[in-house]
This record gives C-alpha cells, structure tokens and sequence, in this order.
C-alpha cells in the first residue's frame, strides 16, 4: 500500500525506516532518499511512528 504517492513511498518502505531508526517524517523520508513534497502523507507516517513506539517492549 501507498503510503506517499508523491515519492511513492509504500508501508513496507517507511516501515523499514522506522525500523532502522528514523523517529520523525523527515527522518524517514531521509532514510528513503527523498523529500516531501505535497506533505499529504506526514499524517500517515506520524501514525506508523505512534504504532511502532506503541508496540516497543521497553528495554
Ligand atoms: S503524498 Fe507524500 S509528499 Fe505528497
């Protein structure tokens, strides 16, 4: 599934990013080699931020 269809961008693309560290849109679009550009997908990301920190088992 598309998550950004400006840099199309899909779940499993911003999913690995969050996963190798970004812990903000820029950093995941940094981490995917581009930049935003309509910015309509910052809310989706800010999302999949907020399920993955959900689901961090805390160290
Ligand atoms: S949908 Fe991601 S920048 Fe436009």
């Amino acid at each position: 599934m598309y998550i950004c269809s400006c840099r199309a961008l899909t779940d499993r693309d911003v999913g690995n990013a969050i996963q190798g560290g970004a812990d903000r849109p820029s950093a995941v679009y940094e981490s995917c080699g581009c930049k935003p550009d309509c910015g309509r997908c910052v809310n989706r990301i800010v999302n999949m931020l907020k399920e993955h920190k959900k689901d961090a088992v805390p160290a």
